[in-house]
């Protein structure tokens, strides 16, 4: 048996964040998660760290260790998604007063000292929403790259256009100067964007068997769901929302699922117009560094299918 690869979940949930968490949270054969840090993006920072631990509390992972970051994005104000994900951030869920506690310390500090301690090449982070925090590790430690093995994140769009502007993906377009750092971290990145989660639609009978394994986490699991795609359906005119985040611990899980290429990606921090909009080198027309593998297809069924098996093992 391989080890457990040691990973650290970079979040702001959001409903979709909650979803990733929880198949993180029923994997734990194979990945050691030695931390959950949250961020402000869909909502603010003090929604999001509770919403991580109201979450890993439902999972009944009160071991995991949930740290808050920053606030706000490095350059621009904070722009949430309220209307997206609700009030709470995980509307479908109830919200109570989490036992798990926030722990002491900052989670750049906890990212940096956490990097500082491990071997080269060891951690992979995975950042589900704006990447200030990792940003900010990065410019606080620049001797901590070496340390990541990989970064998988959701964030992006090439070929679907944008959800919050006409050309920029959300979690780009919130801290577009933290996208533009890290996609010049020099580490292996691999980025899924709207491109791929536009093709995984949580459609009434990929949602409905979820439904069916009972238990608290599949339940809060299909509830959210249900509130996401409210939203979601009428904005896309489609059979169900797109199911973004939890992409990225699918990738990790079973990367077959995806198809990807590596190339270049740059981040446009200038432009009013066309802020935090991905540039994606995909046809390699330029000789730009290939710093990205970009993920453009995903086999959805599959993943339904990995995310519903790994939903039964709750119970
Ligand atoms: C991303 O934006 C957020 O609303 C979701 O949680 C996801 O991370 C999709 O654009
Ligand atoms: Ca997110």
């Amino acid at each position: 048996m391989t080890s457990a690869l040691p990973i650290i979940i970079d979040c702001d949930p959001g409903q979709d964040d909650a979803v990733n968490l929880l198949l993180a949270y029923a994997s734990r054969d194979e990945f050691d998660i030695l931390g959950v840090t949250a961020v402000a993006g869909n909502v603010p920072l003090e929604m999001t760290q509770r919403n991580a631990r109201i979450i890993s509390e439902l999972a009944g992972a009160d071991d995991i260790r949930v740290y808050a970051g920053c606030a706000r994005p490095l350059v621009r104000e904070l722009v949430t998604a309220h209307e997206v994900h609700g009030p709470t951030g995980i509307d479908g869920v109830e919200i109570f007063e989490p036992k798990i506690p926030l722990q002491p310390g900052h989670a750049v500090d906890f990212i940096v000292n956490t990097l500082r301690h491990a071997a080269d090449d060891s951690v992979t982070l995975v950042p589900t929403g704006p990447l200030t925090n990792i940003a900010m590790a990065l410019i606080k430690a620049p001797a901590i790259a070496s340390k990541i093995r990989e970064i998988v994140l959701m964030g992006g769009a090439m070929r679907e256009g944008g959800n919050t502007s006409p050309s920029a993906e959300f979690n780009i377009f919130v801290d577009p100067h933290a996208a533009h750092v890290v996609m010049g971290c020099e580490r292996p990145i691999t980025m899924i964007g709207l491109d791929a989660t536009h093709q995984v639609l949580c459609s009434p009978a990929r949602i409905e068997p979820i439904k069916a394994l009972g238990g608290a986490s599949a339940g809060a699991v299909y509830r959210m769901l249900a509130f996401f795609n409210k939203h979601d359906t009428e904005k896309y005119d489609s059979n169900g929302a797109p199911l973004h985040d939890p992409c990225t611990m699918a990738y990790l899980i079973n990367p077959q699922l995806f198809k990807t290429k590596k190339c270049n990606v740059e981040i446009e921090t200038e432009s009013p117009l066309t802020m935090g909009h991905t540039a994606v080198d995909f046809w390699r027309v330029t000789n730009r560094r290939h710093n990205i593998n970009w993920v453009y297809a995903v086999d959805a069924d599959g993943f339904f299918a990995l995310l519903t098996e790994r939903l039964a093992r709750y119970g």
